[in-house]
């Protein structure tokens, strides 16, 4: 759900152009000016003779310009229709593990399966996360994308646990149906009211404007601090849109920056989530056991159900604050991606057409709702899901960064050196993935055991190890309830081409608009 594999980048175009205009000038004026600025090590690095006592030898690759290394042509390839290219191109010379210099560091780059799978297995004795330093800045100390260690496992373990959970998962779907049911009739009255074509935008409707992102963010806000639709969700709404324009930003925190903004946002959202928080332990105080009761109701309840005195209200309004990333984007993106994919293969839209028809039929022939279950059985729907993860690349990789020598498959990774695990890379690699550029979700019928990745290095769209996605299981689950709904309500035709735009984070350049028709 993070934007790992970005860098501390602005989103505009521009600014990027001329951000690394500037820095290239610096680099040529260090080269000429200054060439004893680099160490012995750090040339021994560079010609990649650098090897550990175990006989581990560091990735051969090119350590590109002095201070700007290979951004520049990472980020090149990352505007282009292939941003794989970049890892493609090096993986022809030096192999799916190599050297690189990204984001202001040296870098090991692995779009090796196995190499990739034990980064991602490696404790924090080994890696710990790296983020560009305005999302550092942004998350703050007890981020549980920051925190190492055994206060990470424990509230990754927590949140696990309560996403994992039938009860949370009921109570979500009820209200995310209720929800989606209440968007697309307001769809409807509108196409009932417009004489012209008015098409459906799926990202604003999967994002927020007024409809499906709304609905995303709110039914996690909802499971994570309790809060219900009203003034005070609106606010907070708006105040974590102003934090995430800062999440990629120049790190500058000087008044008028995104940064400067962002923090002010995150301040007057941890000053409401804290009060929330000082209500519940009052309530706990002064009700004792009848506060609880038999479920946790969200995220704030089952921390403070804990009893440990390290969560404090600073840990939860952070770790709150963060949880809400994937509501706003990585979950709508996903949505998004699948329709558009659906829409340029007839057949698979065909076969899922008949599955979600099939059940809705199956339901109402005997008055019975949907439950969450029932959502999560549809088989070829959730092939569609993994495919639209595999294809989509929502998060592109992430970067760890190196706490000393760390040798993996035979690879030296130096201390202080960053790791990108370029999960994208694997996954649109033939040799991993047959046909790996086509949207084929048939290729999933064997493999029906692949729900998030994790066990296998291949097919990490969740990431894995310690750090695996506490979400994937709700990310699914939206995705398959939005499409349930969308296919057995309506049909579509795309309005616009679109195309997929993957930096600095994955989005739809026109925001996939159809064309929808209610279905008889
Ligand atoms: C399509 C949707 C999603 C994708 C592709 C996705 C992907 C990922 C990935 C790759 C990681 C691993 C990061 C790392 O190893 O450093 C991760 C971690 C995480 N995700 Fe998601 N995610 C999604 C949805 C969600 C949702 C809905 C939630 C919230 C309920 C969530 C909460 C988290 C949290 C809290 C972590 C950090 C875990 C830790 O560091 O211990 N994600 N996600």
């Amino acid at each position: 759900m993070w934007p790992a594999a970005g860098g501390p980048w602005p989103a505009s175009s521009s600014i990027v152009g001329s951000v690394t205009a500037a820095l290239l000038v610096a680099a040529v004026v260090v080269r000429l000016f200054a060439p004893r600025l680099w160490s012995s090590s750090w040339i021994k690095q560079r010609r990649g003779t650098a090897s550990s006592a175990a006989g581990a030898r560091l990735p051969s690759g090119s350590l590109g310009w002095p201070l700007l290394g290979e951004t520049p042509a990472f980020i090149l390839a990352a505007y282009s229709p292939r941003p794989e290219s970049f890892v493609e191109k090096r993986s022809v010379l030096y192999g799916k593990v190599f050297k690189s210099h990204l984001w202001g560091s040296p870098a090991v780059v692995s779009a090796d399966p196995e190499v990739s799978r034990a980064v991602l297995q490696a404790d924090a004795s080994a890696f710990v996360p790296w983020y560009p330093r305005s999302l550092m800045e942004l998350m703050g100390e007890s981020s549980i994308l920051v925190l190492g260690g055994g206060l990470q496992r424990r509230v990754h373990g927590l949140a696990g646990a309560f996403f994992k959970s039938p009860h949370l998962k009921a109570r979500l779907t009820a209200d995310m149906r209720r929800r989606v049911a209440r968007a697309m009739d307001a769809w409807r009255r509108r196409l009932g009211s417009s004489s012209s074509s008015n098409p459906v935008r799926v990202q604003d409707e999967a994002k927020s404007q007024c409809h499906v992102l709304q609905i995303v963010f709110e039914i996690l806000v909802r499971a994570l601090i309790g809060l219900d639709e009203g003034q005070e969700m609106q606010y907070l709404r708006q105040q974590f849109r102003e934090f995430i324009a800062g999440l990629i930003s120049l790190p500058v925190k000087l008044p008028g920056t995104q940064l400067y903004r962002s923090l002010k946002a995150k301040k007057r959202m941890t000053k409401l989530i804290q009060k929330i928080i000082q209500d519940k332990r009052n309530r706990r105080v002064t009700e004792g056991e009848d506060a609880r009761g038999t479920h946790p109701s969200d995220m704030i309840d089952v921390l403070l159900g804990n009893g440990s005195d390290e969560f404090t209200d600073e840990l939860i309004s952070d770790n709150m604050i963060d949880f809400m990333i994937p509501a706003e984007d990585s979950v709508p993106v996903l949505i998004t991606l699948a329709v558009k994919y659906l829409s340029e293969c007839p057949l698979a839209l065909q076969q899922v057409e008949e599955e979600n028809m099939e059940l809705k039929r199956r339901k109402s022939d005997v008055g019975k709702t949907l439950e969450w279950t029932d959502y999560m059985s549809l088989t070829f729907t959730q092939h569609v899901i993994t495919e639209t993860l595999r294809m989509g690349n929502i998060i592109n990789g992430i970067m760890r960064k190196a706490v000393r020598d760390v040798e993996v498959r035979g690879h030296l990774i130096p201390k202080g050196w960053r790791v990108l695990v370029y999960f994208r890379g694997v996954h649109l690699d033939a040799a991993v993935h047959d046909d790996p550029h086509a949207f084929n979700p048939w290729r999933w019928k064997e493999r029906a055991d692949v729900v998030g990745g994790g066990g296998g290095g291949g097919f990490t769209p969740f990431g894995g190890g310690q750090r695996l996605c506490p979400g994937l299981d709700l990310a699914r689950l939206e995705a398959s309830i939005f499409l349930h709904h969308l296919v057995t309500n309506f049909r579509w035709v795309v309005a616009e081409e679109d195309a997929v735009v993957n930096f600095p984070t994955v989005r739809l350049r026109r925001r996939m608009p159809i064309e929808v028709t209610p279905r008889e």
